[in-house]
């Protein structure tokens, strides 16, 4: 039996707060280890700290370098690669990380904004190599072939409502990360939302008895099995405004998703060529459509209750009140992407609920407590009476 290092998972390149590019090429690494130590190898992986794994026999996973700070760039797992190959004598090393061809040249920690219609850009570099520095270190590596590409669909426990008091009321719910393609080779530009508020309001209300569709952006959460909840699959903002139309009439909409704000002017061919003389490229973005506006400004088939959320690493309040205005949406919940507050990614949240009239903090809770305040501002609402006593 050999003794073999397995780099897997989908590192992370920050651009910003809230964005990175990856790659979605969609390798399932760590099922090619669990095999091989099934088999009796003794395998180490290293991969992203935030992504799910289950223990087992002669599988040792590694997602923090030796300084103890995680593993979420190509970059980092270069590092925890060379640590490792110094403490450990490998047989064989097989590169299964789905890294993204290139990376941020400076990125920041705030979240960029743009002006509306401004052309914006970002400055790129070309990345790590993670066949190359495996090589690097003496290594025999592999690539393996992509047989094991399917994704496994993870399917939730069946769930139904438990009371009936939005029996009548359809919903759209928007939710987890959109992302960009940005090459041929399936790099795209995305964000770090995990679809877990998005999943739990859409619980919230289906266990009421609310008829809820789904839109879910790039997630790893189980697919729900509610009788009143049919989820959609999406991964561009145009795919998903118009999976979000198809859902038309409905009685609300809620957009939780984290959309990207900009795409890629024109999708880049061919890395080698692209980064042939210049070690830093400018790409140039175009502005996504606004979902939430759209829902927001439409006419005789607005959805009577339009609610957004804003995700912000500064200035949160102020940023979520000129998005009730801008996207003429009826609440606007305000949550931090900060170390106080990490909304994206948690299972709880603490959010400020924004209207026309009032800021309310709503304390910190579970994203489902978030699902049952949205509830009660639909069961609450008056033009939605006779709907609701169908
Ligand atoms: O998925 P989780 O890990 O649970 O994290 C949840 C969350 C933090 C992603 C979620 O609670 C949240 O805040 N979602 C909105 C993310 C955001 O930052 O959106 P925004 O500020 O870029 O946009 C504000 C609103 O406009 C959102 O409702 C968004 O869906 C919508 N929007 C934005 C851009 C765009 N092109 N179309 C849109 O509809």
């Amino acid at each position: 039996m050999r003794s073999i290092l397995i780099l897997s998972g989908s590192p992370k390149e920050v651009i910003d707060g809230v964005r990175y590019y990856a790659s979605v090429n969609g390798v399932q690494g760590f099922l090619t280890a669990k095999t091989l130590a099934l088999k009796g190898n003794q395998v180490t992986v290293i991969m992203p700290d935030d992504e799910s794994y289950e223990d087992c026999e002669n599988l040792r996973i590694i997602t923090k370098k030796s300084d103890g700070t995680v593993i979420v760039s190509a970059e980092d797992m270069v590092k925890a690669a060379s640590e490792v190959c110094a403490e450990n004598k490998f047989d064989l090393a097989i590169q299964l990380a789905n890294t993204a061809s290139f990376k941020a040249h400076k990125p920041v920690s705030q979240k960029l904004k743009v002006k509306d219609n401004d052309l914006v850009s970002f400055e790129i570099e070309k990345n790590t190599d993670l066949f190359l520095h495996l090589q690097s270190l003496g290594l025999p590596v592999i690539e393996e072939p992509d047989e094991l590409n399917e994704k496994p669909v993870l399917k939730s426990p069946a769930r139904e409502p438990k009371t009936k008091e939005l029996i009548g009321i359809k919903v759209i719910v928007s939710s987890g990360a959109v992302s960009e393609i940005l090459t041929a080779k399936n790099d795209v530009i995305t964000n770090f939302s995990s679809g877990k508020q998005g999943f739990e309001i859409a619980y919230a209300l289906a266990d009421r008895g609310a008829d809820v569709l789904l839109i879910a952006g790039n997630v790893h959460l189980p697919e729900p099995s509610h009788t009143h909840i049919k989820t959609i699959y999406v991964q561009s903002t145009e795919e998903m405004l118009k999976a979000c139309q198809k859902g038309l009439p409905a009685h609300a909409y809620i957009g939780v998703a984290a959309v990207a704000d900009f795409g890629i002017k024109t999708v880049i061919n061919n890395i080698e060529e692209y980064f042939a003389s210049d070690r830093v490229r400018t790409i140039e973005m175009k502005q996504n459509p606004d979902i939430l506006s759209y829902f927001g400004h439409l006419k005789e088939t607005r959805p009577e209750i339009v609610i957004g959320f804003a995700a912000e690493t500064h200035d949160l309040l102020s940023y979520a009140e000129q998005k009730l205005h801008k996207k003429n949406a009826d609440v606007i919940f305000a949550n931090s992407v900060s170390k106080d507050n990490n909304a994206m990614g948690s299972d709880n949240n603490r959010v400020y609920m924004i209207t026309k009239n009032k800021t309310v903090d709503c304390g910190y809770s579970s994203k489902y407590r978030v699902g049952e305040i949205i509830a009660e501002i639909i069961s609450s609402n008056p033009k939605l009476f006779p709907a609701l006593q169908k």
